[in-house]
């Protein structure tokens, strides 16, 4: 019987981070979970373009938190995977799914994280204040923003004459695509192994 972890991707974006898990899945390095839904916050975004390319079941749900919670319920999801996912989610979300929820932040939390941080702004934060090391975070997530345990870090080096692109497309590549899939499995294969 397949009682692989089922794994919701929650994305608003391009996303990069989801095509890095799909792509790890194939590899076989997701061998505890499967991407079972993809649910963008909004319409056309490429990475619901991604998910239907990967034939994998793609929805749109609004800032709609009980719809939400009834699309995860009725695909039985036990894990879900904020890869780029702009909606801040309740208190009472986040209690009902409580260490069932994992975000990557692109930065060493506890710096340039918190509410409002997004995008290119950890990059920004970090080039302004001169830090040499950054990188990017994978953490649970509770009902503070990048406020929850955390998972895994990786560091990324800041070099002389980045800009905020530049370094965000470093960390994205060095950090947080390898990260996110290890994530992903680190949490399937515990969900996985308390079913059994
Ligand atoms: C990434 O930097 C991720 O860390 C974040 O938002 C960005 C999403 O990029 N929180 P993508 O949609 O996965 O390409």
């Amino acid at each position: 019987m397949n009682n692989k972890t089922k794994i919701a991707v929650l994305v608003s974006g391009g996303g990069t981070n989801l095509q890095a898990l799909i792509d790890a899945e194939r590899r076989g390095e997701i061998p505890d979970g499967e991407i079972t839904l993809v649910i963008g916050s909004r319409e056309n975004i490429f990475a619901l373009e991604r998910a239907e390319n990967a034939g994998i079941e793609h929805v749109v749900v609004h800032k709609d938190e009980a719809k939400l919670i009834s699309v995860l319920e009725e695909h039985g999801i036990e894990l879900i995977i904020l890869a780029g996912y702009l909606t801040i989610l309740s208190e009472d979300f986040t209690k009902k799914y409580a260490d069932r929820i994992i975000n990557i932040h692109p930065s060493l939390i506890p710096s340039f994280c918190g509410k409002g941080m997004y995008g290119l702004k950890p990059h920004e934060a970090a080039l302004q204040r001169g830090v040499k090391v950054t990188g990017a975070t994978v953490h649970l997530v509770n009902e503070i923003p990048d406020g929850g345990r955390i998972l895994l870090q990786k560091a990324v080096e800041i070099q002389p004459g980045d800009t905020a692109e530049v370094l965000q497309k470093r960390v994205m590549e060095q950090a947080e695509w390898k990260l996110l899939p290890q994530a992903a499995e680190m949490m399937s294969r515990e969900i996985r192994e308390a079913k059994a």
